[in-house]
């Protein structure tokens, strides 16, 4: 419920609705504690206001933990557009109307929250925002901005690939099995990538068109609900989170997960029972950091595309302390992450928790 919802150890939640289209407006404000508050606005048509906080709740956490890991002096923050209905049903004029009042709502938090692209925005997307606030990563490059962050994100994905078969015993991806689900802007770069590398590709999607590129490629193509059933020696999830529950993540024939997907673990629990069955799973907050690179590193910290190339490269690094100290410790990866984010938010911490 609402209520449930609104007990958050998050520092903000701000929400508006307009009647006119519909829509309902959530930015989370999870933590300042490094810096101002940055996190991409997803446009999704949600079950209820209750899950759109939830998922702005769920995503705006992650993204501390992804600034503070990756040593950005950002904090974290998320936007989350509930839609009247799925994305491709809003007409033009209904989007840019949608678009201007989440400006608007933007623009009233004076800096304490910077948005950027997620699920179902782009750079054009980011161009209009830029007309009515300042606050925004990710313009088009036209316009001034960084582009988009799928081609960085899909990098350091692929580094996590690398350094997690290599931990888990598997050597490199060459003609190792490598099931990735969603094959968009970042999946569809991951494939290459991973291609490229010598890995044998099973593909997942729903939109037939991708599917027909992907099978035109030589890959092997694997229905979308049978994803969690197909066994492969990593699985690469890049389409949305909340994919791996207690229950999938104890029969899921896999030897190793890394993907691009925000929460791509339930909870805490699901990370138990792969760790229990010896599943190695690269915290997403560690491994789809490239896109965080790219945005902050163009647009606030003046970094040239070499520089975040060589910093998206360093997330097989990160990894590998992740997996010694939760080797050390005994403990998840997720929380050998958690561990190490926290080390960078605790000292003097301020308002709200960091998760
Ligand atoms: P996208 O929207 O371009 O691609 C998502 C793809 O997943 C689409 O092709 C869609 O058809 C497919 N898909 C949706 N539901 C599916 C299902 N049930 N089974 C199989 N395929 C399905 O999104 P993008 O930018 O590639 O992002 C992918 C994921 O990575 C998202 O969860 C996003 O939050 C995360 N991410 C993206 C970053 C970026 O820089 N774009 C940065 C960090 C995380
Ligand atoms: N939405 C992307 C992510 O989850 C990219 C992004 C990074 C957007 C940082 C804004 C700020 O990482």
């Amino acid at each position: 419920s609402i209520d449930d919802e609104l007990r958050w150890d998050g520092e903000l939640t701000v929400a508006r609705h307009d009647r006119e289209t519909g829509t309902t407006f959530v930015i989370r404000i999870d933590s300042t504690r490094l810096g101002p508050a940055s996190g991409g606005t997803r446009a999704a048509h949600y079950p209820s206001i209750g899950h759109a906080l939830a998922d702005a709740g769920k995503l705006a956490g992650a993204m501390t933990l992804k600034m503070a890991v990756s040593d950005l002096p950002m904090g974290g923050g998320k936007s989350v557009i509930a839609l009247p209905a799925p994305r491709n049903r809003i007409d033009s004029a209904t989007w840019s109307r949608i678009l201007d009042i989440h400006a608007e709502n933007i623009d009233k938090l004076e800096g304490n929250y910077w948005t950027g692209p997620d699920v179902n925005t782009n750079s054009s997307d980011m161009d209009q925002l830029s007309r009515t606030t300042k606050y925004v990563f990710g313009r088009s490059v036209d316009n001034g901005g960084a582009g988009s962050s799928a081609h960085a994100t899909a990098l350091g994905v692929f580094e996590a690939m690398k350094a997690t078969a290599r931990r888990r015993g598997l050597g490199t991806l060459d003609g190792r099995k490598v099931l990735v689900q969603g094959l968009g802007a970042v999946g569809g770069d991951v494939v290459r990538l991973a291609a490229q590398a010598g890995a044998r590709l099973l593909v997942a999607d729903t939109d037939p068109q991708r599917l027909e590129a992907a099978s035109l490629a030589g890959h092997t193509i694997v229905p979308a609900d049978e994803v969690l059933r197909t066994s492969c020696d990593l699985f690469a999830p890049c389409a949305m989170g909340g994919i791996i529950d207690s229950a999938a993540a104890a029969s899921i024939p896999t030897l190793a997960v890394a993907g691009a997907a925000n929460n791509i673990l339930t909870d805490a629990a699901a990370g138990e029972v792969l760790r229990s069955r010896g599943v190695l799973c690269a915290p997403d907050f560690v491994a789809n950091a490239g896109g965080a690179f790219h945005l902050v590193g163009r647009e606030v910290l003046g970094w040239n595309e070499d520089d975040v190339v060589e910093r998206t490269r360093g997330i097989g690094r990160t990894l590998d302390e992740v997996y010694s100290l939760s080797e050390e410790r005994g403990i998840t990866t997720e929380a050998a992450a958690l561990l190490l984010a926290r080390t960078r938010l605790s000292p003097a911490s301020t308002t709200a928790a960091a998760t």
